[in-house]
């Protein structure tokens, strides 16, 4: 059985990963040391529904499916913790089978602080955000490089990190002509947030392991994910993901959408030309999955545009109000005056066919799939706090 690792297993994407292995049979360990949930709290930005503790969750998905999610909690910027998955001296807070499951063939790698506005909050949270996501890259880079370069590792970085070019964004490498010799470089890359300029490092950490020490990378430039029901969260309603409708951790469609509910205009910031990539969660999984299968060999790192369709924020905004008003849901658009720096009107093509080719058939934001959204939240709409919806974070 294949042996894979799941670090940020907690996470908005990492839990449905960790039940979307299993289900196919893998034998998962998910590692977390609950950051985001903390900081939801230091925040006071309230989830949408209490979502149970990892462990809680690994229990419930054993009690149901009879599989088991193995559960280590701890901080992978800690080295000797980070290595310990790969040196055989992992411990786990909750396993069926407490025996080490062996060096990992595959790591999916999410454990990060993913937001832009939280970065920028101010310079201690820029910190945080930098030593925290640099450190566990690092710490994985190196704990291969020592023990196992075999490994594949999956992970996701950001459409953030090319930014908005003026000309096509290609998958990951571009060929540059110059004074009449050729070579394949990196996109350029240049981001707009400090967890953005993270990614750009990540990727270049990962690079530079890919060119010194034949580490097989694949890095997954995935842009803003919605929606919560995967195949197996609906075996039982506590297994949902998280979800997150305030400026600071949630993507904005769930934003949009929770906003609708509660009457609370949509906040489009400027022009609302920004143009982004979306895909549904339940395609994050299959294209996780298209990576895992597909390893690249050693000394190569691969990389994907992971996206299915491309929207300005005034689209999304427009969608989520035409179907909110059929609902019944007096839907308002209002135009705020941007407190990002960032190109309101811009270029915008991205390629994105690599994962297509290997399989991923996606799912399209349609007007089923915005209502069933809608269904969802409206569920939960007692516990809404229209408080934490806008931060007004500046940069
Ligand atoms: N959700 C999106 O729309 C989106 C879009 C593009 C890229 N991404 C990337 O995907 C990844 C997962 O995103 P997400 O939305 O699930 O975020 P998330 O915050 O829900 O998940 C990340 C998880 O990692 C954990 N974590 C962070 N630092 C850790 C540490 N030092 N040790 C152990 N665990 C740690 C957090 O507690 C959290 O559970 C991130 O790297 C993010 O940059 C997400």
């Amino acid at each position: 059985m294949n042996n894979i690792l799941i670090l940020g297993g907690d996470g908005y994407l990492g839990w449905p990963t960790a039940m979307h292995f299993s289900e196919l049979g893998y034998d998962v360990t998910v590692v977390d040391n609950y950051f985001r949930r903390n900081a939801c709290t230091e925040l006071d930005v309230g989830m949408l529904y209490p979502v149970p503790t990892l462990i809680e969750r690994a229990k419930i998905w054993h009690e149901k499916t009879g599989r088991e999610i193995k559960v280590a909690i701890g901080d992978l910027t800690d080295p000797e913790f980070a290595r310990s998955f790969f040196n055989g001296r992992a411990g786990y807070q909750w396993a069926v089978n407490e025996k080490f499951s062996g060096i990992p063939e595959t790591v999916i790698h999410y454990a990060e602080q993913p937001s832009a506005p939280y970065s920028l909050m101010d310079y201690k949270h820029a910190n945080i955000t930098l030593s925290n996501n640099l450190l566990v890259t690092n710490n994985l880079v190196f704990a291969l490089k020592d023990f196992s370069p075999e490994t594949h590792v999956v992970h996701v970085g950001t459409m953030g990190e090319y930014g908005t070019p003026n000309i096509d964004i290609e998958e990951g490498w571009l060929e540059i002509e110059h004074n009449g010799k050729k070579d394949t470089f990196l996109f350029p890359r240049q981001a707009s947030s400090l967890y953005h300029t993270t990614k750009i490092m990540d990727t270049d950490l990962f690079w530079f392991g890919v060119r010194m020490w034949d580490l097989r990378v694949t890095d997954l430039m995935q842009g803003p994910v919605y929606g919560v029901e995967t195949d197996e969260s609906v075996i039982d309603s506590r297994l949902k993901t998280l979800f997150n409708y305030d400026e600071i951790f949630g993507t904005v469609l769930n934003r949009f959408i929770t906003q609708a509910i509660v009457g609370y205009p949509l906040t489009v910031y400027g022009k609302g030309g920004q143009t982004r990539g979306y895909l549904d969660i339940r395609d994050t999984l299959q294209c996780v999955r298209k990576a895992v299968e597909n390893p690249p060999s050693k000394g190569k790192l691969n990389i994907f545009n992971q996206i299915m369709e491309t929207f300005s924020v005034n689209e999304l905004a427009e969608k989520v109000r035409r179907i909110g008003n059929r609902l019944g849901y007096g839907v308002e658009v209002k135009q705020l005056e941007n407190p990002r720096r960032e190109a309101e009107e811009h270029y915008y093509n991205p390629t994105y066919q690599g994962l297509l080719d290997l399989g991923v058939e996606p799912h399209y934001l349609t007007d089923e799939s915005l209502e069933k959204m809608f269904k969802l939240v409206a569920a939960y709409k007692d516990n809404i706090r229209k408080d934490v919806i806008f931060r007004g974070v500046k940069w």
